[in-house]
């Protein structure tokens, strides 16, 4: 089987690696993919939102499968477009992704299904909003309905800050058309918890419980980004609160989708908050999580090429999907500057060190090596018998690794 697979961060390493290990693929390829990548698959250079060049790639090829892993594609309607053209593809359709691609969507579904979320008021002209904050306690959460690269979520402490959150997206129109509407919601507290599922849109299989660690530095402090690291699995993540969360979140989640006529079929992540009223839904994305994704799929012991095809087929039932016991911990290393202006083309020394997985999100390979290509580089992922250990490996590994402005995370996985 020739298989296809869109996307270039660690995120999609994480998937052509699990992808390679199937022995049923013949042929791997990855668009855009990257300089880790480049060693699995064939790297096509085509970007990830070029939906005719991967359609016209994909029938070129007689691609058998297209793995749909970033939002954007997916939001755009790439996996409809391929299986319009008679090409199986993996991921939501343009309809399902809807619960990523617009907040107030998905919140307006939680409300419409009883599913615990944070109370909330929808806007989209300025002056109401503003009267709104007249009303609310603080801090108060201001959310872009739309995709926004994790940065359409404010958290403000005061009247002012909120002001300018809405200013900026309802007036001043820069988070563009995502900020066309925004959501005021209410400010939960507690501890987050990722919960990845596949679903065929009628059964669903949670994935292994992770964590992952959003703000730049040390003790959750400085900007948000893509993710600085994660674990898996999550302590929190009790059984008593996941068979809470499967009966009240992530059942009626697809009972709903099926009923709005949006069946969802690919992975779905729960983003939850387990309050001290409960575990409550923050964010739905339609796809796999990253960094989640790298350090779920090394604990994932079934063929991922057989759960994708069970997921198309709706025989999710039919398949039994079985975990690592093992821990599993990745660190982020990013360039100087990340979240924020960041330089590229730095050159990365590597040692490499046994028992490590080495997932490459911002690199690229040149003559003279490979070098620095985005703003988080690389994601390093350890499995060990337990938290610690992996922990352990992980930050071994990460210590033989150099960049010039190279930071990372020196708490993941304690706290
Ligand atoms: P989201 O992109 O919706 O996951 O939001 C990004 C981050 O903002 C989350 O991981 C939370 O840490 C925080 N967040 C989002 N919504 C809320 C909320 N209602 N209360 C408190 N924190 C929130
Ligand atoms: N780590 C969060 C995300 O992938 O959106």
């Amino acid at each position: 089987m020739k298989v296809l697979v869109i996307g270039s961060g660690g995120r999609e390493h994480a998937i052509v690696w699990k992808l390679s290990q199937s022995p049923r693929i013949t042929k791997l390829f990855c668009a855009p993919g990257n300089g880790g990548i480049s060693s699995l698959a064939e790297c096509i250079d085509i970007s990830a939102t070029d939906l005719e060049g991967i359609l016209n790639f994909a029938k070129q090829q007689q691609i058998d499968l297209t793995v749909v892993a970033p939002d954007d594609p997916l939001a755009l309607g790439l996996v409809d477009k391929l299986e319009e053209n008679g090409l199986r593809a993996f991921g939501p359709r343009q309809a399902a992704a809807m619960i990523e691609s617009s907040k107030v969507f998905a919140k307006e579904l939680m409300k419409k299904y009883r599913i615990p979320s944070a109370e909330y008021m929808c806007f989209d002209r300025y002056d109401a909003a503003a009267n709104f904050l007249s009303q609310v306690p603080f801090p108060v959460v201001i959310k872009a309905d739309g995709l926004a690269l994790g940065k359409g979520v404010i958290i403000a402490f005061s009247r002012e800050e909120a002001e300018d959150a809405i200013k900026a997206m309802l007036l001043n129109n820069e988070f563009g058309k995502a900020g066309e509407r925004i959501l005021i919601e209410e400010f939960l507290t507690g501890p987050e918890v990722s919960i990845l599922a596949f679903t065929d849109g009628k059964t669903i299989v949670p994935m292994v419980s992770a964590q992952d660690y959003k703000r730049a530095y040390d003790k959750d402090r400085g900007p948000n980004t893509g993710g600085m690291g994660a674990f898996s699995p999550s302590f929190h993540y009790t059984p008593e609160v996941a068979e809470y969360v499967e009966q009240h979140i992530i059942m009626p989640t697809i009972v709903a989708m099926s009923q709005e006529d949006r069946p969802f079929q690919g992975v779905l992540y729960f983003g939850l908050m387990l309050t001290p009223s409960g575990p409550k839904v923050l964010e739905y994305n339609a796809r796999f999580g990253d960094p989640e994704a790298q350090v779920v799929l090394p604990r994932l012991q079934t063929d991922l090429l057989e759960v994708m095809e069970a997921v198309i087929d709706r025989q999710l039932h039919k398949l039994e999907i079985t975990w690592d016991d093992r821990a599993a911990a990745c660190v982020v290393l990013a360039s100087e500057g990340y979240p924020g202006s960041y330089r590229k083309g730095l050159p990365i020394k590597i040692k490499e060190q046994p028992e490590c997985l080495l997932f490459h999100a911002g690199t690229k390979k040149t003559k003279q090596g490979l070098v620095t290509n985005g703003g988080r580089v690389l994601g390093v992922t350890a499995l060990g018998d337990n938290l610690s250990e992996a922990l352990q490996k992980a930050y071994q590994q990460v210590g033989a690794i150099a960049f010039e402005g190279m930071h990372y995370r020196k708490d993941i996985g304690k706290r």
